[in-house]
């Protein structure tokens, strides 16, 4: 674990980076440009940022030890999403760690807007006493407008229905039944012209680019206020000067911009009913001390385990369910690379075959585990679980994914069918309590077989002495055998099989002393 480096381009707290320090070796360089970070990055594993830092397509260009971007925070529009996919690398976030702490932010800034509070402190601490101008509008009763009911609006929603606010929501993602009690939803044009807060908590994306446009921001009730705590980029910020200046909205508070930071002489300093915030979404003790403490636990569990939580280019597995997932994680993908080594060639198509509860629960994780197994040893880049679905496109090969009771004996069993070269194989696992992986099958031999680490396996002819005979050359050349599992066949007539758990790395010249070895018909590496 010592030899991963960890690039960290940006803040993370004091905890966190205590964890960090434990798992590899840290080097902290903030404030880097494109090209700076470009030619940092060659010799990290990891590589650590918040907002500040843009990971962008030529910054990545050397990276070729890269195997992760992790963002300590939740937007990840700084990272260039694409070409860290194209490269393998996987991109993750904390989205879970900063959603109350800007969601609380987003309550802050209707509070502020409501009663005034930024300018009433500005003039009590120019020496006066002014109450005239600074007259507020109550919240109660009043309705409230949430754009987005992921984790954030969630947290606003809550706590709206708290301040006895009549919550509506837009977010086309979202169900009646999954919507908030309590919570009305409706289209956007209905949303914006009955709400008299409007609050904005969605991503950044091609379809959010400028959702308030100048025409939505014409059509939000008159006198209505917008908070927008979310992405600059979402609002636009001409179109928003216009209905402050017209006086058709009666305020508004933002904490992000469409370029940051905001121009010193940008026009949206001059409105006084408009309150301004640095991008203070997720500045809490509170956020700072748990995105830095999770992206770190999410690094080291990368970089050791190879198990990714909170994946932005991979399919999501939560954190909360990394312990009982990632067993099967490893017994899919060890399985499928155990079948893969065996049989050279070119696979044609790979089926997944699940049974029991958590394995079904997270078939698309598994299927993609299964892939990298598959295409490790076949392509000439990294195989992550970031490109492997793309890498098994590009090689023309049919994945097939399916539920079905297998054998009644086992609570749980991963059977993977692989056709390669014309032939159809196939091998089945177990994972036994809540982490022992087994192979209990391989093609036609029944099993009972460690798929983990360096691996003897051997087809010989079933009779006494060939085992002892393979022991010797291993012995000889200094190779400790840990476990050995003989089988022999289910039907038909033929060789036997013996898959040996070693504890040192068989060589290439090793392997053909044994190949010669009498008795055996066939000797394979598999490096799990
Ligand atoms: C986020 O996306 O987590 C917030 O916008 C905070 O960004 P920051 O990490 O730069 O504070």
């Amino acid at each position: 674990m010592s030899s991963y480096r960890i690039l960290v381009a940006d803040e993370l707290s004091a905890e966190g980076m205590q964890l960090l320090n434990q798992a590899g070796e840290v080097v902290v360089k903030k404030g880097m440009d494109e090209a700076t970070l470009r030619d940092t990055l060659p010799p990290f594993h990891a590589l650590v940022v918040r907002s500040a830092t843009k990971v962008t397509a030529r910054s990545l260009d050397l990276a070729e030890n890269l195997a992760v971007i992790g963002r300590a925070g939740i937007g990840i529009d700084n990272v260039d999403l694409e070409a860290a996919t194209e490269r393998g690398i996987v991109v993750m976030n904390t989205p879970e760690a900063g959603a109350v702490t800007t969601g609380e932010h987003a309550l802050a800034l209707l509070m502020s807007l409501a009663r005034r509070i930024p300018a009433a402190d500005s003039s009590m601490k120019q020496g006066r006493w002014e109450k005239s101008g600074l007259t507020g509008s109550e919240i109660s009763g009043k309705t409230f407008g949430i754009i987005g009911l992921g984790r954030i609006g969630r947290v606003v929603a809550e706590r709206g229905k708290g301040l006895c606010m009549k919550v509506v929501a837009y977010d086309p993602y979202v169900s009646e039944e999954q919507a908030p009690i309590g919570v009305q939803l409706m289209d956007l044009d209905d949303l914006l012209g009955c709400s008299d807060f409007v609050t904005v908590h969605v991503p950044l994306s091609d379809q959010t680019q400028h959702l308030l446009n100048a025409q939505r921001l014409q059509s939000m009730k008159p006198g209505a206020y917008l908070i927008h705590a979310a992405r600059g980029g979402i609002v636009d910020e001409s179109a928003l000067c216009d209905v402050l200046e017209s006086g058709h909205l009666a305020g508004a508070a933002l904490d992000v911009y469409e370029e940051e930071p905001l121009g010193e002489a940008h026009p949206l300093r001059k409105f006084p009913n408009v309150v301004l915030t640095p991008h203070l979404g997720a500045s809490t003790a509170e956020a700072k001390r748990n995105v830095s403490l999770d992206m770190a636990k999410q690094i080291i569990t990368c970089l050791k385990r190879g198990i990714t939580l909170n994946g932005v280019n991979v399919p999501r597995i939560a954190p909360s369910e990394a312990m009982q997932v990632e067993p099967y994680l490893t017994l899919a993908r060890n399985l499928t690379a155990f079948l893969a080594q065996i049989h050279e060639g070119k696979v044609e198509s790979l089926r997944l075959t699940l049974q029991g509860s958590r394995p079904e629960s997270c078939a698309e994780p598994l299927t993609v585990a299964m892939q990298v197994g598959a295409m490790q040893n076949r392509a000439d880049i990294p195989v992550t679980p970031v490109n492997a679905t793309r890498i098994a496109e590009n090689m023309g090969v049919r994945i097939h994914t399916e539920s079905s009771t297998l054998k009644k004996d086992f609570l749980n069993l991963i059977r993977v069918e692989a056709v390669i070269d014309g032939v159809r194989h196939f091998v089945s696992g177990t994972v036994l309590g809540n982490r022992h992986v087994r192979m209990v099958e391989f093609d036609e031999f029944m099993l009972d077989a460690i798929p983990e680490g360096s691996l003897l396996v051997t087809f010989h002819r079933d009779r006494p002495g060939v085992a002892g005979r393979i022991g010797t050359v291993l012995g000889e050349n200094d190779i400790n055998v840990e476990r050995l599992q003989l089988g022999a066949r289910t039907k038909g007539e033929g060789s036997a099989i013996a898959i040996w758990n070693l504890a040192g790395t068989l060589t290439r010249e090793t392997l053909k002393v044994l190949q010669q070895v009498d008795g055996i018909e066939q000797a394979h590496r598999v490096r799990l």
